[in-house]
């Protein structure tokens, strides 16, 4: 059975939170065991890593050993043991948020990038992720109307499209775990694209 682990990654402002309890809802009618969690965050130490990385200035450096000091908690504690268990981890975010905020919104070295991965996930990867793609100038107007912005939210539209590239590279280097989702859509749009891309590929 695929029980596996599913991942949300998109720019803030794509609307992907919302759609992830529904996720949740749809596996569990389905007869699975899911257990909800988000990076960067999942543990205690990880959510307190977490305030670090959204509030306090830090360099590009610094941002990215802190998201992989925190996923490699999140992992240990929480993740691992959950797919050990035969349950289904839904993560909003994972390491493509790394690879597309620290190495497309900053410009940090994407070779640094990859071995800190490996250091840190010794191979595990996602066996899906839910990219939810649109305009950054889109996912901006959607995020003025939401709350105070944190240090990636204040970003302007040139950070979001390198992140949006970001993105974008990392689905063309693993077509077969990336379902691009058209964020632009309709929310029930949306939601229909994810239940039938998982379907089709027997979830
Ligand atoms: P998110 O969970 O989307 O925040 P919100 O509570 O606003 O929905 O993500 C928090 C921020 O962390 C987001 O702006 C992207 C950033 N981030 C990174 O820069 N690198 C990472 O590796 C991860 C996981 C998140």
């Amino acid at each position: 059975m695929n029980h596996g682990f599913i991942t949300f990654e998109g720019i803030d402002g794509a609307g992907k939170s919302s759609h992830i309890e529904a996720l949740a809802q749809w596996l569990r009618a389905r007869g699975r065991e899911v257990l909800l969690t988000r990076e960067p965050g999942g543990t205690a130490l990880a959510e307190r890593l977490r305030e670090l990385l959204l509030h306090q200035p830090m360099d590009a450096l610094t941002e990215s050993l802190l998201v992989f000091a925190a996923r490699r908690d999140h992992l240990r504690q929480v993740i691992e043991p959950a797919l050990a268990r035969g349950t289904t981890v839904l993560c909003d975010r994972f390491t493509d948020a790394t690879f597309a905020y620290q190495g497309g919104g900053r410009g940090f070295d994407g070779q640094v990038l990859v071995q800190l991965e490996s250091w840190v996930q010794q191979g595990r990867q996602p066996d899906v992720t839910l990219w939810f793609d649109l305009p950054p100038a889109v996912a901006a107007q959607r995020r003025a109307a939401a709350r105070a912005a944190d240090r990636f939210e204040s970003e302007d539209e040139t950070f979001f499209t390198r992140v949006r590239e970001g993105y974008a590279a990392r689905a063309a280097a693993a077509p077969g775990r990336f379902i691009r989702i058209d964020a632009l859509q309709p929310r029930e749009a949306v939601w229909a694209q994810i239940a039938q891309s998982l379907e089709e590929r027997g979830w």
